[in-house]
């Protein structure tokens, strides 16, 4: 069936050169009026405060690391114009592993393919999409997440898309995570995309929520279903409790059993601050897996890359490997993740001591937001009442979801802005 945004655009196309030449994807695919649609409005009415972006913003500026910004004008001819490698800069695939090892030492001594470079952790998602999903098969995915995914999925490859409920009672609801996994598992395969730290909720399994859902998805394999574990990483290192999972899902997936492949999808958008590099990569595991079937698979992700951008940018990528050869990187990085953590203290501790009868905070522990679930299904009205009545951009996500980005709020406005949230969705 297709998207009533769809439909709209078609009816306005009705009868036009375009509509009559167009594909079934051209036929499908629609803008959502989701995060970046009501992103692009708070710009606009946004004037007290902007929650809507992913982004971390210091003093009305998205920040950038000393360490990227002082090589921007240093470049030489062939690190700002020249074509990238279809995979990406050799020297920055390999300085991304080393790292992929560093922040996540269980990896050590796994077997997992060199990272493969990108344009955008968007761009990745969707090559695996073109890999691994098709009208016959189905993606799970968590209810709520990023919106992308179905738009990816569903309406660009043509494919399932089926969430679990991503919390019960205040908790990662692990029957309904483990009654969907297997649920698919009866099709033959599944492939499921776990997002930590989770967008847009905030939240990153414990210790002991991460070992069950492996638990889970190697009983599935165990069982001879062929399964595709893929972790969208994209906001990794931004944990702020004692008791999350510190490594990625990735690190436990890469050989936890012959059937799982493991995927992992990261990258230095939200990770070194650079949204607009657009650079991503892609990086698979699994323990039957030879080299030469890691080079054959990456190869057939080149295919991919090659009949759609043919390569990523490549002045981001050569700023990125100077960047990451700066010793000052790490301490530059503590500091902007210290900002987020204490905008994310004021938040939890707000929420913590307030209530507010229409709005319950979904757990939150990491990342650059946090959600309020609206139980009356009013997200769409609260969202506009608050950028219309008080000019504070926030996301709906769908009708029970609202998203406050609390990394793009300056840190002296977080309480008004909260206090004004609470305010207006007693009055909804
Ligand atoms: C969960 C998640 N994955 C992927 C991305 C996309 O990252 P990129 O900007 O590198 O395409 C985002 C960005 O908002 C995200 O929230």
């Amino acid at each position: 069936m297709l998207n009533p945004l769809a439909q709209e655009l078609n009816n306005v196309l009705r009868g036009s050169i375009a509509q009559n030449l167009f594909s079934d994807l051209g036929t499908r695919i629609f803008f959502p009026n989701g995060i970046i649609a009501q992103s692009g409005e708070a710009k606009k009415l946004g004037t007290v405060a902007n929650g809507t972006i992913g982004m971390a913003v210091i003093g009305g500026h998205p920040v950038t690391l000393d360490c990227v910004h002082k090589y921007a004008d240093k470049l030489t001819d062939a690190e700002l114009v020249a074509y990238a490698p279809t995979a990406g800069n050799a020297e920055l695939r390999q300085m991304w592993k080393d790292k992929l090892i560093a922040k996540n030492p269980s990896l050590k001594n796994k077997s997992f393919s060199l990272p493969v470079l990108v344009p955008g952790l968007t761009a990745g998602i969707s090559y695996l999409a073109d890999l691994f999903l098709d009208s016959e098969k189905t993606l799970i995915a968590a209810d709520p997440s990023w919106d992308n995914y179905s738009l990816i999925a569903e309406t660009r490859r043509g494919a399932g898309f089926k969430q679990f409920n991503l919390f019960k009672d205040g908790k990662f609801d692990m029957e309904s995570f483990e009654k969907c996994v297997k649920e698919e598992a009866k099709t033959g395969s599944v492939r499921v995309l776990l997002n930590f730290p989770q967008n847009p909720s905030g939240y990153s399994p414990t210790k002991n929520e991460a070992a069950q859902i492996c638990a889970i998805l190697k009983e599935v394999a165990e069982g001879g279903t062929n399964v595709l574990a893929i972790s969208d990483d994209a906001y990794f290192g931004l944990n702020y409790e004692d008791d999350i999972y510190p490594e990625s899902l990735f690190a436990k997936t890469a050989d936890l059993h012959k059937n799982i492949l493991a995927v992992k999808i990261d990258g230095p958008t939200k990770e070194d601050f650079v949204w607009g590099f657009r650079s991503g990569f892609l990086t698979f595991a699994n323990p039957a897996m030879t080299e030469e079937q890691y080079t054959a698979l990456i190869t057939k992700l080149m295919g991919v890359i090659r009949s759609s951008v043919s390569c990523a940018s490549t002045p981001g990528q050569s700023m990125l490997l100077k960047a990451m050869k700066d010793p000052a990187i790490e301490a530059q990085k503590l500091a902007f993740r210290k900002v987020l953590k204490e905008r994310y203290d004021i938040v939890k501790k707000f929420v913590t001591t307030h209530k507010c009868s229409t709005l319950n905070p979904l757990p939150f522990n990491s990342g650059y937001f946090m959600s309020f679930e609206v139980p009356s299904k009013k997200a769409y009205d609260l969202r506009v009442k608050l950028l219309h009545k008080a000019g504070i951009g926030t996301v709906a996500i769908d009708n029970k979801t609202l998203r406050v980005a609390f990394s793009s709020i300056e840190t002296d406005k977080l309480l008004t802005v909260y206090e004004t949230i609470y305010k207006v969705a007693e009055e909804l």
